[in-house]
């Protein structure tokens, strides 16, 4: 018998069955480029710093895999507010969930751990959009 312990996965977190940290990592150098390249929403990163981007994104990415994060609702409204007063609407948001998507299938995720991060990423949405 072994005495090796095993974590079931199904007690595993999103973040975990992911793969956590290393996830978001490739995640954010992924998605950045879709993001900074798409004209329907770069006008938002304008000005914003590269190292406050990158943070960004990895509160981001952290953030939408479920994973420890400091961000509340509240939080994500006022980080966006400055935004959503120059326009920030469903479209826009629509468009970071295609990306985010677009991103994760490009890294090989399940399917099934895609929808689990595109619901987790929507139930955001009223937050972000300041509704
Ligand atoms: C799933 C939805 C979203 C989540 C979970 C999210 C998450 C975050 C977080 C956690 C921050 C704060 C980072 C920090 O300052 O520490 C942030 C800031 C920011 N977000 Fe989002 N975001 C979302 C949607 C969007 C959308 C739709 C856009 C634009 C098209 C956007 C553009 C930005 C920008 C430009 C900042 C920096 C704002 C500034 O420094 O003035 N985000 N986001």
């Amino acid at each position: 018998m072994s005495t090796t312990e095993t974590t079931p996965e199904s007690t595993l977190t999103l973040y975990e069955r992911i793969g956590g940290a290393a996830a978001v990592e490739a995640a954010v150098e992924v998605f950045y480029k879709k993001a900074l390249a798409d004209y329907r929403v770069y006008r938002y990163f304008d000005g914003v710093d590269t190292e406050k981007l990158i943070a960004k994104q990895k509160a981001f990415f952290t953030l939408a895999f479920g994973g420890p994060n400091n961000y509340t609702g509240a939080d994500l409204r006022t980080a966006h507010s400055r935004l959503v007063k120059m326009g920030l609407g469903n479209d826009q948001f629509n468009v970071i969930l295609e990306h985010l998507g677009d991103t994760l299938k490009e890294l090989k995720v399940p399917q099934d751990l895609i929808e689990e991060v595109l619901t987790l990423a929507e139930s955001t949405r009223n937050d972000v959009l300041g509704k």
